[in-house]
């Protein structure tokens, strides 16, 4: 097994390990509780030590915290303070005008019932999950501020927001003494939005971490696809995110090429596309979400990866490029 290697998270106290398990899929309703609690086991037993929620992953809404729960009153008893839990707000969760979005009202009840599910008293780490245009700015960070001095959340997280929004997040927080831990966003070798808008520089200038998800592209950076859709898999056993349409002659294509650059560095194309991920300094995690604990087990050897050659990281550009 890999030792787990933890990275500080931007300019704060904080260690996170270089890879974190998320829970928006194979933590609900769909997936029996047994391959659940084996994954998130194997993970801990990895060095895992950071868990990511949301108050809406399942399916149902709320399904992954209230499986989180269990576990931690089963498989984690006695292990509360190795681990670093968080959780988000801000999207769909209960009807009416107060059940989405990052009002006061919908960020307070919402960890409220995040901490219920979780039968915790506090989250290590609360995120909001989106930036709302409709609440004013000031509001939303006000609450995030409040949340952490009423001892419900230790540190504060933003997550998708646009680079300028972020930035007064940033610089609100910090004059409130709850600076900003930890910037979450899309981050993978077909999705490379926050190294191109600058959010990874300004994250890493403020001193705050970043986190990326999806860093496998939901599974397309993996051999999963190469030879068709699997029975198994993401895309055909729950397409609510990962359609079918996505997989293009075009993309089967770049997925194939980057495949053999990885075979030519005698890794698989997952281990591949999570060290190019981690090569970048600014970054302190990458959430992996594994369907089984020998995907989460493979993925770990990211962590011994041989550095990029120019040569390589040019061939990767070309691919992604296209
Ligand atoms: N802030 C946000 O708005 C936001 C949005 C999305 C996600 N997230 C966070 O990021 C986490 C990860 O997202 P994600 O699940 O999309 O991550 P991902 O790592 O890109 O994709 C994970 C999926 O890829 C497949 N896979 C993983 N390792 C594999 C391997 N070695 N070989 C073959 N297939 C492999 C599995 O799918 P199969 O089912 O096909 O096996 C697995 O469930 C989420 O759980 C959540 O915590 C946050």
């Amino acid at each position: 097994m890999e030792s787990m290697k933890y990275r500080r998270c931007g300019q704060s106290g904080v260690l996170l390990p270089a890879i974190s398990l998320g829970f928006w899929h194979n933590f609900g309703e769909l997936t029996p509780e047994s391959q659940s609690r084996a994954i998130a086991r194997a993970a801990f037993d990895a060095g895992i030590t950071h868990f990511d929620l949301a108050n809406n992953y399942g399916p149902q809404p709320g399904a992954a915290e209230l499986r989180l729960g269990k576990m931690l009153q089963d498989d984690f008893r006695g292990h509360r303070d190795e681990l670093f839990i968080s959780t988000k707000a801000a999207y769909d969760m209960w009807p009416g005008p107060y059940g989405s979005w990052a009002s006061r009202k919908h960020l307070m009840a919402s960890l409220d019932q995040s901490l219920q599910r979780m039968q915790l008293e506090y989250v290590d780490l609360f995120y909001c999950h989106r930036y709302d245009p409709e609440t004013p700015l000031e509001e939303t960070l006000q609450a995030l501020v409040d949340i952490v001095r009423a001892g419900k959340a230790l540190y504060i997280g933003l997550s998708r927001w646009p680079l300028e929004a972020a930035e007064k997040g940033y610089r609100y927080l910090r004059e409130r003494d709850v600076p900003c831990l930890i910037y979450q966003g899309r981050l993978n070798l077909f999705d490379r939005q926050p190294l191109q808008e600058g959010i990874l520089d300004s994250a890493q200038q403020a001193g705050v971490g970043f986190i990326g998800f999806s860093p496998l592209a939901q599974g397309l950076l993996t051999n999963r696809y190469l030879n068709g859709i699997p029975a198994d898999s993401r895309m055909a056993h729950d397409p609510r995110f990962l359609k079918s349409d996505m997989l293009t002659p075009q993309m089967l294509q770049r997925i194939r090429a980057l495949n053999d650059v990885a075979q030519q560095r005698g890794e698989d194309l997952a281990t591949m596309a999570l060290s190019w991920i981690l090569q970048h300094e600014a970054v302190t995690s990458v959430i992996i979400g594994a369907s089984s604990p020998d995907q989460l087990q493979r993925n770990l050897s990211c962590l011994k990866s041989a550095p990029f050659t120019e040569e390589e990281l040019t061939i990767i550009q070309t691919i992604i490029n296209k």
